[in-house]
């Protein structure tokens, strides 16, 4: 672990040396840049460290000395942070204030474990910020001014500091501090879709980090660098193993190597999750059934939660995929999801565990339309999930696709917690070939509207429990780390862990701010060049929903989920063909979904059930979705829907060669390597934009029998 910690700093005490030569010989003067390194390989991630320019001056004063109180594992973490990352952010070591309090001391600790923080007398505020919240502030202790970093347990300790460690690292300032966070979100999961055999389903970044072969003698030292990753941004939690879960995942020999994980993550808060098969008391337990009704399988079920309590005291709970793309589930037993979930929800109750059902069903003899399925199934259930189940609910409707209206399951269940899985692996999005950012994607998501009890019901609010409250809270990302060197396979792929992570603990914050605080920490605090790479991020997203799927289109999926190929029309079911959605004919295109369609419209509330479905007024990136309209439908712009369809195929391979151009003005900016390793990437970006626009737009023109008009870059 040692070794691997020491290269987290590395970096940042190399650049720290170069600025430090700066700082002193220039002091009063603004402080050049260092140069980039040449050689970052992106282990780092955001925890580089790198030193902050022109702010370090101010920043020495603050933090002189460094006191942090308690002798657990969190507090040695805690510590070992804190002196590391000012080292390399200072420009040289920071002594420890273990016993007096000297100026300039940042001081962290709990009530439970530093008499100094208990003298405070920080009651109330305290309470507020709740098991994993925080205060930070600029104080005096006796005659001595101080930072405090304060919270109820270490934990909320150790979120606290990487908050101090971020003001520090994006160049803020740190000598008024007054504030007080808590997360908006209980549980905020990274969800894994690893198999045991060391594939990643979806997994574009290598092989999975977790070495099954090897546990639990032997943890690599990637387990602690990546639970430190996922608690400087808030994550509590982990599910290690694919929703398409082998049920021997829950055997004892392989529960052993699952718990020697979990003793690593404790003290990072990152509690230990699994996937189960629902199948699993039979096909590892050797019950003749897995129907939930009976006393057999219940039975099993409590046995092996206690089973894995004994391991695991913080277990957290279950994700089951059931009845869903081949899995077993209580449907087969001609038992209701509601009922499934509950026979493991009781297991798990006399642990304080949960389990997190997810709603990717759509069974076929539920309706006709793929979209309208799991709403039709989960509303009917609503009310009778035990209070420790949470229905885990895509972002949209369908799959993870670029661009999808919110599900309507979000305020649509009043009386059962649903929380959101949205996807960092980008599956649909050029997986870790095209530089994405997600963080406006999910902005885009929870800012959404549902009406679900008046205006102002967004999904952050219904997931934070403010629509319908006591219930718990929650959302998760199937998330993109593997063994890759730089983790996520695109250095920019880094961007969206980081953005789930920032957005679980506070949905309300911007998509321009994460990108920016990621960008300052990740390659760059020189703002100006820091301006370029957040603005390039924010347009990203739009790029490619341009050059795959605009308008609403979606599902234009064949093969590995990668080229969009909207000519796909077999498959083993019709709702995975592309044809089945876009339903393009010499008439027109896109999915009626409207009153006088297949009234998916009426899964949400009023005002948006009828926004969309009224042609006139459904907003036109989810035009084609809800609405098969003309080739010569007239849109907002005056342009035919053809014409405007040719246009954002245009413009999305523009924007994404710009995106390279842009890019390439950044040489020597940043570091030389990572500079390189996404201009490789670029190139094949800007390749395939182009050739999905002419292969696409040549398959749509077979239909609307017109000619693809020239882009306007070409008109100028
Ligand atoms: C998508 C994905 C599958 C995955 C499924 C799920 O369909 O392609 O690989 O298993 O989602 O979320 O369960």
């Amino acid at each position: 672990m040692n070794m691997t910690r020491r290269e987290f700093v590395a970096v940042g005490l190399a650049g720290a040396a170069g600025l430090c030569v700066g700082g002193v010989a220039g002091a009063g003067n603004a402080v050049e840049p260092p140069p980039p390194p040449v050689g970052e390989d992106g282990y780092k991630l955001w925890l580089r460290y790198a030193p902050p320019g022109d702010a370090a001056k101010n920043y020495r004063p603050v933090v002189r000395r460094i006191r942090v109180d308690g002798s657990s594992a969190t507090s040695g973490i805690i510590r070992a942070e804190l002196h590391s990352a000012a080292a390399a952010l200072l420009g040289g070591a920071v002594p420890s204030n273990e016993n007096d309090l000297a100026d300039g001391t940042v001081l962290v600790g709990t009530p439970g474990n530093s008499a100094l923080i208990r003298d405070l007398n920080w009651v109330a505020d305290l309470a507020a910020v709740g098991n994993e919240g925080f205060i930070i502030r600029s104080t005096r202790i006796g005659n001595s001014p101080v930072t405090v970093i304060a919270a109820n347990t270490e934990v909320g300790a150790l979120y606290g500091t990487f908050h101090f460690l971020r003001l520090m690292q994006t160049g803020r300032p740190i000598d008024r501090l007054d504030l007080a966070e808590r997360p908006a979100l209980q549980l905020r999961l990274m969800n894994h879709w690893d198999n045991p055999n060391g594939t990643i389903e979806r997994g574009y970044a290598g092989r999975s980090l977790w070495q099954w072969d090897e546990l639990p003698g032997k943890l690599s030292p990637r387990y602690a660098d990546y639970a430190l990753a996922c608690a400087s941004i808030g994550i509590n939690g982990a599910v290690i193993n694919n929703v398409n879960a082998d049920p021997r995942i829950l055997a004892p020999e392989n529960l052993r190597k699952v718990a020697a994980f979990a003793d690593v993550w404790r003290p990072y808060g990152v509690r230990m999750y699994l996937c189960a098969n629902f199948a699993a008391p039979m096909r590892v337990g050797g019950v003749p059934t897995a129907d939930p009704l009976d006393q057999g399988v219940a039975d099993w079920w409590k046995a092996k939660a206690d089973e894995i309590y004994g391991l695991i005291p913080d277990f957290g709970g279950f994700l089951v995929k059931a009845n869903s793309e081949g899995q077993p589930g209580p449907k087969t037993y001609g038992r209701t999801h509601a009922e499934g979930a509950n026979v493991l929800a009781d297991a798990l109750a006399p642990h304080k565990g949960n389990v997190m059902w997810r709603a990717f069903v759509y069974d076929e003899d539920v309706d006709p339309d793929r979209a309208k399925r799991a709403y039709i199934e989960f509303t009917k259930l609503d009310g009778q999930f035990r209070p420790n189940v949470a229905v885990q609910v895509k972002n949209g409707a369908i799959d993870f696709m670029p661009r999808e209206p919110f599900h309507p399951l979000f305020g649509g269940m009043k009386q059962t917690p649903v929380i959101a899985e949205i996807q960092a692996t980008q599956e649909y999005l050029g997986q870790a070939k095209h530089l994405v950012y997600l963080g406006t994607m999910w902005k885009e998501f929870l800012d959404s509207d549902t009406h679900a009890k008046g205006s102002g019901s967004t999904v952050a609010k219904v997931l934070a429990g403010q629509v319908h409250p006591g219930h718990l809270t929650g959302m998760v990302s199937v998330t993109n780390p593997g063994l890759h060197r730089n983790w996520c396979g695109h250095h920019f792929s880094q961007s969206n862990w980081y953005a789930f992570g920032r957005l679980a603990w506070n949905p309300e914050l911007s998509a321009e701010a994460i990108a920016d605080e990621w960008t300052r920490m990740t390659f760059t605090n020189d703002d100006k060049t820091a301006a370029v790479i957040r603005d390039l991020m924010m347009g990203s997203r739009e790029a490619f929903v341009n050059y795959t799927m605009p308008l609403g289109l979606h599902h234009l999926i064949g093969g590995d989920h990668y080229a969009p190929r909207p000519w796909n029309d077999r498959a083993l079911r019709s709702d995975w063909t592309a044809t089945y959605y876009h339903k393009a004919s010499e008439d027109g295109v896109g999915f009626d979904r409207t009153k006088r369609g297949d009234h998916a419209v009426e899964q949400y509330f009023p005002p948006v059930c009828d926004l969309f479905d009224d042609i006139a007024k459904c907003p036109e990136k989810h035009l084609l979705w809800f609405h098969h309209c003309a080739w010569d439908y007239r849109m907002k712009s005056g342009k035919m829907l053809w014409d405007e369809l040719c246009a954002k195929y245009q413009a999305g391979a523009e924007q994404a060669a710009a995106l390279q151009q842009t890019w390439q003005s950044l040489a020597g900016k940043i570091d030389s390597r990572r500079h390189q390793e996404v201009a490789d990437r670029l190139v094949i970006q800007v390749a395939d934009s182009a050739k999905w626009r002419d292969q696409i737009l040549e398959y749509f023109g077979r239909f609307s029998k017109m000619p693809v008009p020239r882009a306007s870059s070409e008109s100028k």
